[in-house]
């Protein structure tokens, strides 16, 4: 038996260090194709400036902007600026910091079809990477519609900009999702995807694994000794995991009716939530026994048949609702969405999953827009007591739930039963409260901060791999194409939490939705 160590009283607010060496970055450029798009102005540059800010970008740097649009170094810069003092979370703008940081841009216009044009971006980089002394090694951003991926891969390497391999100077390639729209297209693109990069050259984006509390799912389970020995079948009565956004398509009518909640939401964000919260322990914290682990539960998931959507699955769609005096238009009044569209804007789900841990413990999943208000959490719901011992009327017998709140007020909270004072012996459900903000006093950074910072320094741990993203369609598909040969949805009032269906499809086994406290 190891011998347990003297008791020692921590200090309030002891800092437990992972045994990692510092992580440094090496000097690279960052080729932001899409530079005129929103995802540009409005996360990725902002992320690059607060890095810049913490001194967390290598020396020397560079970012390339390069789309349609023409702009000048110059101006490109100006747009630049703008766009990171509207969307940065630091604000105002520190002067020394900018006036660095915007010498390392740099703009070239081009087309994404246009081979030519990459030969251009090819001669601007190669200028740009001497100017800076930067030198070789490089990251390409894809920051586009998903339709034009593969072109910009196969221009990118017939004009030798992109090099296979991982020998220095290296190049990786960023992919934004949606990582295609079922397996298929899935697997298509990574086939594209091969002939121009190896996988470790791969980062495919899922911005949820950049958020703080999501990278606290790991944390709480394992690097704590109290809470993994409960979470499995022996303990867990069920799990719900929730998304709930206040806010409609947002101007994405267009995009929103070719994807739906489904491949917006669940196959990816939704996905790794539940993962992340079942997967077992890996066996070191890098890219390759995270990701195997988490692929593991996916095929464990009991996919859910065609022909059974009926019974797991509940769609809704938002309509045109009036609330507090205001008049919100549904989904069907939104632009860009066809009248009678029966495209999804809400989706409740319950699965399974076939392993020794989880088995026989339903996982209700429920997402979607316009609901009641926004929130993302898990909730973990604990077996009921033995024995009453106190009689059936003074509480719930089931008072138990592990909640992690992922957003807003981002923190864990514990229910259980306590006594109420005075002469009886009456209970209630009271709550143990851990809010991140409280207890570490300082702003989370952005999920892109986070993100691109780790491509610079290569680790892949919060990347989706392939075999990932492709086990994650294989439980789409069947879902998807159920849902097409049955083309209806249920409508729900703006500010609600869904249609009624989806509180049947966990009432039928006996449960109820958490009522968010
Ligand atoms: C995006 C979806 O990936 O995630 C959006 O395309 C959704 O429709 C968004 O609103 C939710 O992200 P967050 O960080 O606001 O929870």
């Amino acid at each position: 038996m190891s011998e347990r160590a003297p008791y020692i009283a921590p200090t309030v607010g002891q800092t437990v260090h992972a045994d990692q060496p510092a992580r440094s970055a090496e000097p690279c450029t960052i080729v932001i194709l899409g530079a005129s798009g929103d995802l540009a102005h409005r996360k990725l540059v902002p992320a690059l400036y607060n890095l810049a800010l913490d001194g967390a970008l290598p020396s020397p740097f560079g970012l390339v902007g390069y789309s349609r649009t023409p702009y000048t170094d110059d101006e490109f810069r100006a747009e630049m600026k703008e766009a990171v003092s509207e969307h940065s979370r630091r604000t105002p703008i520190d002067a020394a910091v900018w006036d660095r940081f915007a010498k390392s841009m740099s703009y070239c216009t081009g087309d994404f079809g246009n081979l030519e044009a990459y030969q251009k971006l090819k001669t601007c980089l190669e200028a740009d990477e001497k100017r800076t002394g930067a030198g070789g090694n490089r990251i390409f951003y894809l920051a586009t519609p998903p339709s034009v991926f593969p072109i910009i891969l196969g221009n990118l390497s017939a004009s030798g900009l992109l090099r296979k391999g991982t020998t220095a100077p290296w190049s990786r390639v960023v992919i934004e999702k949606p990582f295609g729209r079922d397996l298929a297209s899935a697997r298509s693109l990574n086939e594209i995807v091969h002939k121009s990069c190896d996988e470790r050259q791969v980062y495919r984006i899922d911005h949820y694994l950049g958020k703080e509390t999501v990278q606290n799912i790991l944390a709480l389970r394992f690097a704590n000794s109290i809470f993994e020995p409960l979470l499995s079948r022996r303990h867990v009565d069920h799990v719900q995991i929730t998304a709930a956004e206040e806010l409609g398509v947002e101007g994405r009518g267009g995009y929103y009716e070719e994807a739906g909640v489904l491949r917006d939401m669940v196959q990816n964000h939704m996905m790794q939530l539940l993962t992340l919260t079942t997967m077992e322990a890996p066996a070191a914290f890098d890219a390759d026994a995270v990701r195997d682990e988490k692929v593991k539960v996916l095929r464990a998931i009991r996919p859910i048949a065609q022909n059974e959507v009926g019974r797991y699955t509940v769609r809704g769609q938002y309509r045109a609702t009036k609330l507090g005096g205001k008049d919100l238009p549904g989904y069907r009044g939104e632009p860009g969405v066809s009248p009678n569209s029966t495209t999804p804007t809400f989706v409740a789900l319950a699965l399974s999953i076939d392993n020794w841990r989880w088995a026989g413990v339903p996982f209700y999943l429920r997402t979607g827009k316009r609901l009641a208000r926004r929130l993302t959490e898990i909730a973990i719901h604990f077996e009921s007591i033995p024995h009453p011992l106190f009689g059936h009327d003074t509480g719930t017998d089931r008072p138990n739930t592990l909640i992690l709140r992922i957003q807003p007020d981002e923190g864990i909270a514990i229910r259980f039963a306590a006594k109420v004072p005075g002469e009886a012996m009456q209970l209630r459900e009271v709550t143990f409260d851990f809010r991140y903000g409280a207890a570490f006093g300082e702003q989370a950074p952005e999920a892109y901060e986070r993100l691109l910072l780790d491509c610079i320094l290569g680790d892949a741990t919060l990347f989706t791999r392939e075999d990932e993203v492709e086990a994650s369609w294989r439980l789409m598909d069947p879902i998807l194409q159920g849902w097409k040969a049955q083309p209806r949805v249920s409508p729900y009032d703006c500010g609600s939490w869904g249609p009624a269906e989806a509180d049947e499809l966990i009432a039928r086994d006996g449960r109820t939705w958490r009522k968010p406290i």
